[in-house]
């Protein structure tokens, strides 16, 4: 099966494709018109996206509304973790609020919240959490976003930051990892139902 996403970031769509393939779905981008992303939180956004889209292409389309949570800002960044500070800033910019937070209080967690409208209008809805708590500087060159500063704390992964770990270690434990497989069953469970 064919599925679009919608997502510019080519990171998603790598993790995407490699956690969709074994089940037979080719992932695919497409010329979108950029939706405005409303919604209060992950779920609502992840469905504005994939529900944008679905009625643009006509065809199953799939997005991911995803974001970093730290304890001790209440939640920031939140909803609003790509849009937080100037682009190439926003990692600084938490470690500069978290200057003086101990290390007891440095827990953050990430959320991926996935959701797939198709063109007959069902909708298949998924969500995935990680743990971890936020570093006192970078670490690591691997992934995107916040990776380098968020220390993981799950097994498999514990005491890296998601910029040290290697994509496999990631996919592993991260909440688009855990979102996915879990939307890969619902996928599977809903396509032999059809
Ligand atoms: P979205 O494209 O609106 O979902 O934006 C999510 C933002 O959250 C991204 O631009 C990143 O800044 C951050 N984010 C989401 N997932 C991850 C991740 O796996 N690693 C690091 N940052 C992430």
């Amino acid at each position: 099966m064919n599925m679009i996403i919608a997502t510019h970031n080519r990171h998603k769509v790598e993790e995407f494709s490699r956690i969709l393939a074994p089940l037979g779905v080719t992932i695919q981008t497409a010329e979108l018109t950029e939706a405005e992303e409303t919604g209060e939180t992950f779920r609502e956004n992840a469905y504005i996206k994939a529900k944008s889209a679905c009625d643009e292409t006509g065809l199953p389309c799939i997005a991911d509304d995803s974001g970093l949570s730290v304890d001790a800002l209440h939640g920031e960044p939140g909803v609003y973790s790509a849009r937080y500070a100037p682009e190439g800033q926003r990692k600084q910019t938490v470690l500069k609020k978290l200057e003086n937070v101990p290390e007891a209080e440095r827990g953050a967690h990430f959320t991926s919240a996935i959701c797939c409208v198709f063109p007959n209008g069902d909708v298949l809805e998924a969500e995935g959490y990680c743990y971890g708590r936020i570093s006192r500087e970078c670490r690591g060159t691997g992934g995107f976003g916040y990776d380098p500063i968020f220390l993981c704390t799950e097994a498999g992964c514990a005491g890296k930051t998601f910029g040290e770990a290697t994509s496999e270690e990631k996919d592993a434990v991260s909440h688009r990892g855990k979102s996915l497989r879990l939307f890969a069953e619902k996928l599977e469970n809903y396509l032999k139902q059809k």
